[in-house]
């Protein structure tokens, strides 16, 4: 496989949040393996920006030690930390008030590319848009990086869309979900759009179901403040298994350019039915064995918030009309698996019998882990003793595939951070999509709410609730296994 690592224009970057979780954990470490990739031009710089009273010099401490403790061991080296961490700065600076601001004005050069990373609270996005504005840091191409959580509900994300766009255009507000920079799911892709293979069955005659898993085995002990008040429905499905429903049930954009995907994308969220209660499991970890439960863990010792939630989802179009995409999310599960399973429709008949057993193909997108496809396909059980069939997979796991330069895929923060520098919005949601997320989860939290809904106890290191099993079983059909 041959690496084309297409260098960036010199840019500079404020993350402000620059020393938050989200930024040594994933931003820095993500630009550094970057700036070890050769993709920083020489005149590229990162800006810390956050509260704190820091140097240049104890920021720069600060990412050492989280590229130490975020970046594997054989990816880092001692000499390119020391020159990656020369290009960082840091501007104390108060997102509410004016201190620092003419300071990062300064700093900040305008004949460059400008990206300005918000990683903070959504409540501080609005303050932050303005004072760039105000204080004549951004130039007119300037681009804004927004952090989920994107508003709560439609409300208050139509309310950010609005302080957001009374500085900035909505072509320079990159409004990330880092699942759009996962390399399985941009594959997905790929594997739609650019063989002739599965796009002609790609729809309700010849697919009986979708299932999409995102299962997570952590748990939200420490973030418990902000889960009691989001909840899997607000912290997943709005956002990240929207976007994998929607990649997967899209029409063929016209050209992989922002808007023609996100037009796409759109329609299917409109399409989108409304869930009756019915096709809707709620859950809650419990404690097990040495283990906490999410009561434990959330401010709130009557907590009501789901920490697992599976829904059957109709689209009402003319590909989807009949074939359900059942969603499952949930932490404390068996095992961290995510992955998109299409079960294709059995042959409308059976020449080989009965005795044969009926087989459907599946085809399975592996998002995490062991990243890859796999489609199963029905042959002949091999030897004697007549005609019996056997599934078997058509495994392709990328880093064997590929070879080593599979494994070495940016992660998603990685790629989506280059994108910015790009210029390309094609993996970040605009702001009509977001709001239509929310219209369509609005009404769904707001019956359960309403109704005050209990969520299901379910068992740490379990498949979830027992009911999230029957949602599937009264169908006639079954969950993939949550498997290590
Ligand atoms: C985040 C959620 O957006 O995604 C977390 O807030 C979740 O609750 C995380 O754990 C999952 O991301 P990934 O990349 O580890 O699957």
């Amino acid at each position: 496989m041959v690496s084309r690592i297409i260098p960036v224009e010199p840019f500079d970057l404020v993350i402000f949040g620059g020393t938050g979780d989200l930024a040594r954990r994933k931003i820095l470490p993500g630009l550094y393996r970057r700036f070890c990739a050769g993709q920083m031009p020489d005149d590229a710089r990162v800006i810390g920006a956050a509260r704190g009273d820091l140097s240049d010099d104890d920021f720069r401490d600060m990412v050492g030690a989280a590229i130490e403790e975020f970046v594997p061991k054989d990816r880092r080296d001692a000499k390119t930390i020391k020159e990656f961490i020369s290009r960082l700065h840091f501007v104390t600076v108060d997102a509410k008030g004016t201190d620092g601001w003419d300071a990062l004005a300064k700093l900040v050069r305008k004949d460059v590319v400008q990206a300005f990373y918000f990683s903070v609270g959504p409540s501080l996005f609005g303050d932050l848009a303005t004072r760039l504005h105000k204080h004549k840091i951004a130039n007119a191409e300037a681009r804004l990086v927004v952090e989920k959580p994107f508003g709560r509900d439609l409300e208050t994300a139509k309310a950010l869309n609005a302080v957001l766009a009374s500085s900035f255009d909505e072509g320079q507000i990159y409004r990330i979900d880092h699942y759009l920079g996962k390399e399985t799911v941009q594959n997905l892709m790929a594997v739609r759009f650019a063989n002739v293979l599965f796009e002609p069955l790609w729809n309700a005659q010849y697919i009986d179901h979708v299932q999409i898993t995102v299962a997570e085995t952590v748990s939200v002990d420490g973030r418990g403040a902000y889960y009691d008040k989001s909840g899997a429905m607000r912290d997943m499905v709005q956002n990240h298994l929207m976007q994998l429903l929607c990649l997967t049930a899209m029409e063929p954009p016209s050209r992989f350019d922002p808007d023609a995907v996100r037009d796409e994308k759109l329609k299917v969220i409109r399409a989108l039915d409304a869930v009756p209660v019915e096709n809707i499991v709620r859950g809650q970890y419990g404690p097990g064995d040495d283990v906490e439960g999410y009561v434990e863990h959330s401010e709130n010792p009557d907590t009501k918030t789901e920490s697992f939630i599976a829904m059957k989802v109709d689209i009402s179009n003319w590909r989807w009309k009949g074939t359900p995409f059942y969603l499952r999310t949930g932490k404390r599960l068996k095992a961290r698996m995510s992955e998109i399973v299409i079960t294709f429709k059995e042959t409308p008949h059976s020449i080989f019998g009965e005795d044969a057993g009926s087989h459907a193909n599946v085809l399975t997108i592996r998002l995490q882990p062991d990243e890859g496809m796999d489609l199963r396909v029905t042959i002949k059980e091999p030897g004697p003793g007549g005609m019996r069939l056997v599934d078997v997979p058509l495994d392709m796991t990328f880093a064997d595939a590929l070879g080593p330069e599979a494994e070495d895929v940016p992660d998603a923060y990685e790629r989506l951070i280059m994108d910015v520098i790009r210029g390309n919005q094609t993996l970040f949601m605009r702001g009509d999509e977001v709001e239509a997320a929310w219209a369509w989860t609005d009404p769904i939290i707001a019956g359960w709410t309403e109704r005050g809904d209990r969520p299901q106890s379910y068992e740490p290191g379990s498949f979830g609730p027992e009911d999230a099993l029957m949602l599937l079983h009264r169908d006639g059909r079954r969950w993939r296994e949550i498997r290590k």
